[in-house]
């Protein structure tokens, strides 16, 4: 894309709140939008993150201290607004920010450009019991969900909707940190799901149970996009994830863009519904008996692998953001699907693979090294590291205690048994793991993007 085509006096601020060190799509959104010429400033956690040696960024800024409130986040964005000087496109990297800033629009306004989304919608797609209510308005199909107001209930509703169920916490961006909870469980009997809702005060929110959709080859389907401020949606597309870490029930290790209108329909409809503006990554998983897509999850700011769609023209959902919030066009693209992203330190080998159709690398690029070299470097130590208290874990095996196992949370604990393939079959699993340990490693971070 040439630089000119985006307004170069406009720096962009990217916040990132959730610590998480291994989080490439803070790196793809540094890269793409500082190859067109735009100062970038980055407000998180970059200690020991390979975004920081990336020479696309203009200045690191310290994140909101942990626990922040909106206020602190406030506060955090005006010092960095008044050492910009300009005002600056401000794109939230996760939830919590994404639900701050929406919180804090009058606030940030005159000295940030924010699409203009209506009310709270980031609070109410990303809180999944608001979530339940918007799909039934938009038409789009949901996994069957109930919400006990009791333990007994919660027990009872596991049994109902059919072992094993999903447990999830409605609002899991306030579930504490080294609480040992996740923000989505995998439910095997009436007495976890009892257990687990006698720590709603703990969650912060209520917990939902979910009917699970068994995974399966093709069945992940995820849909990027950018609405303008004309409410059409713009660049991303709908693609699916053909390998995703942890196996079975993580992010996207391997993504294709591939064609789908059922996934596009869906997405139209629920921006429509809810009158969205801005980026959006949802996540879709197909029914095996029904071949409906579900949607699992809505996430108010772009997915950690929305490099992906990049169209024919260089514009992706953050450059798009740009240039729509400065009023420049959109250039018109073609999409270009089978084109693949490939995170290299969960799937190696496809990295390695020749392919015909275009692929990116989330720490590789030829233009910009430094990351890919920092990310094996940190990488490795971690693997050390992990290696390491699994070992001394296998020793404290026995005394451990049993509690509800984890599909996907952020973050999951280390040795968790996060996949969903070994949960839902093998009968030598024993349902156990081991003691929460007092907060996440940067491995267990990198698995919440
Ligand atoms: N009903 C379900 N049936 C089967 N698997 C599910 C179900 N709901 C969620 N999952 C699995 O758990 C993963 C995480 O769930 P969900 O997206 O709701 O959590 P999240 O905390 O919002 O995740 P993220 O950090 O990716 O935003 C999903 O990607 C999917 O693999
Ligand atoms: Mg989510």
């Amino acid at each position: 894309m040439p630089p000119s085509l985006l307004d170069t006096r406009v720096p962009a601020v990217l916040l990132r709140i959730d610590r998480n060190p291994f989080h490439h799509g803070t790196l793809g959104a540094v890269r793409s939008l500082g190859r067109t010429g735009v100062d970038v400033h980055v407000v998180a956690d970059s200690t020991g993150s390979p975004v920081r040696t990336s020479r696309f960024v203009r200045e690191l800024h310290p994140p909101p201290p942990p626990g922040a409130t909106h206020a602190d986040i406030a506060a955090t964005l005006l010092r960095v607004a008044a050492r910009v000087e300009r005002p600056a496109v401000l794109i939230p990297m996760d939830d919590a920010g994404a639900i701050a800033v929406s919180r804090l629009r009058d606030e940030l306004a005159p000295v940030y450009l924010l699409p203009q989304q209506p009310g709270a919608v980031p609070e109410r797609v990303a809180d999944k019991a608001e979530l339940v209510a918007l799909c039934a308005a938009a038409d789009v199909p949901h996994p069957l969900t109930v919400i006990p107001d009791s333990a007994a209930q919660a027990a009872s509703d596991a049994w109902r909707l059919g072992l094993p169920v999903v447990a999830k916490w409605s609002r899991p961006w306030l579930v504490p940190a080294g609480s040992g909870l996740r923000s989505t469980a995998l439910v095997r009997s009436p007495q976890e799901a009892h257990e687990l809702y006698l720590r709603t005060d703990e969650a912060g929110s209520r917990l939902l149970l979910q009917a699970f959709l068994p995974p399966g080859q093709d069945r992940d389907w995820f849909f990027h996009g950018y609405t303008d401020r004309s409410g059409s949606l713009r660049a991303g597309g709908p693609g699916r994830k053909l390998c995703a870490w942890p196996r079975g029930a993580g992010l996207t290790a391997v993504g294709e863009w591939t064609e789908n209108p059922a996934v596009c329909a869906h997405a139209e409809r629920l921006v429509d519904t809810l009158g969205y503006r801005g980026i959006l990554d949802l996540d879709f998983r197909r029914c095996g008996a029904t071949g409906e897509y579900h949607l699992l999850d809505f996430n108010p700011r772009p997915g950690a692998q929305f490099r992906l769609f990049t169209d024919s023209a260089g514009v992706d959902v953050v450059r798009a953001q740009h240039l729509d919030l400065t009023h420049r066009p959109l250039p018109a693209g073609e999409p270009r699907p089978g084109r693949t992203f490939v995170v290299e330190n969960y799937a190696p080998l496809a990295s390695l693979r020749p392919t015909r159709r275009g692929r990116e690398l989330a720490w590789h690029a030829g233009d910009d090294t430094a990351p890919g070299r920092a990310m094996w470097g940190l990488w490795a130590a971690h693997v050390a590291r992990r290696l390491l208290h699994r070992l001394r874990k296998l020793g404290a095996a026995a005394t451990a205690e049993a509690e509800p196992r984890v599909v996907r949370q952020s973050p999951p604990p280390p040795s968790s048994l996060t996949r969903l393939r070994t949960q839902t079959g093998s009968a030598g699993q024993s349902g156990r793991t081991a003691p929460a340990v007092a907060g996440p490693t940067d491995d267990e971070k990198a698995s919440s993007c």
